[in-house]
């Protein structure tokens, strides 16, 4: 399997990959693909990276910049998205790995994301008291700095998300 950037010719494949995998996603609101399509929109994605098997994009992972209370540096992770026959193969670890790694070379502070605790934990992720996101539950907020302090504040995601 190989780890690349997104080029234009995988932008049908990763909007597919991502209607599939959040399609019964009682958590999702299915508008990750619209996501991904107005941060390109707006150049505002930081990284995207597609997992590629025998030609096929199999999967897709996403960073863009965030603010927090005001403060730039940090960069969210998501959406991210693995084909379902493939789901729990190992293949969104090694995007999410090699997208932090890149991301981490950039010189950012940090990574957030609002996510399931059970499954970014494994990759450094921590919820931070006084670390928030809208309405959603403070449990589900995380954050990996690296190298620096954790940060503090209200996550402000770049406005595709909320427009989708
Ligand atoms: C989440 C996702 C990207 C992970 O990719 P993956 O290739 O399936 O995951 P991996 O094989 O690297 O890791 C498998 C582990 O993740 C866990 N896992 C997978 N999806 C999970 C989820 N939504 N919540 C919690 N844990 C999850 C599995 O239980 C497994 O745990 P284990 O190693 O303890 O058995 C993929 O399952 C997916 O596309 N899910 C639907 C879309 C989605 O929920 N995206 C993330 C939104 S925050």
């Amino acid at each position: 399997m190989e780890i690349r950037d997104e080029t234009a010719a995988d932008h049908i494949a990763i909007c597919d990959i991502t209607r599939a995998a959040f399609a019964d996603k009682p958590y999702s609101d299915q508008t990750e693909a619209e996501v991904i399509e107005g941060l390109r929109a707006a150049d505002a994605i930081r990284l995207s990276l597609v997992a590629v098997s025998a030609d096929e994009v199999v999967g897709n992972v996403v960073f863009s910049d965030v603010a927090i209370d005001g403060v730039a540096g940090w960069v969210g992770l998501g959406p991210v998205s693995v084909k379902p026959a493939l789901q729990r193969g190992g293949i969104g670890s090694v995007l999410i790995k090699a997208g932090l790694d890149r991301i981490r070379a950039t010189g950012a502070a940090g990574c957030v994301l609002v996510g399931d605790p059970g499954y970014y934990g494994r990759f450094g992720f921590k919820t931070v008291p006084g670390l928030g996101y809208g309405g959603v539950p403070d449990d589900y907020v995380m954050a990996l700095a690296f190298g620096g302090a954790l940060p503090r504040g209200t996550i402000v995601f770049h406005p595709a998300f909320g427009a989708a």
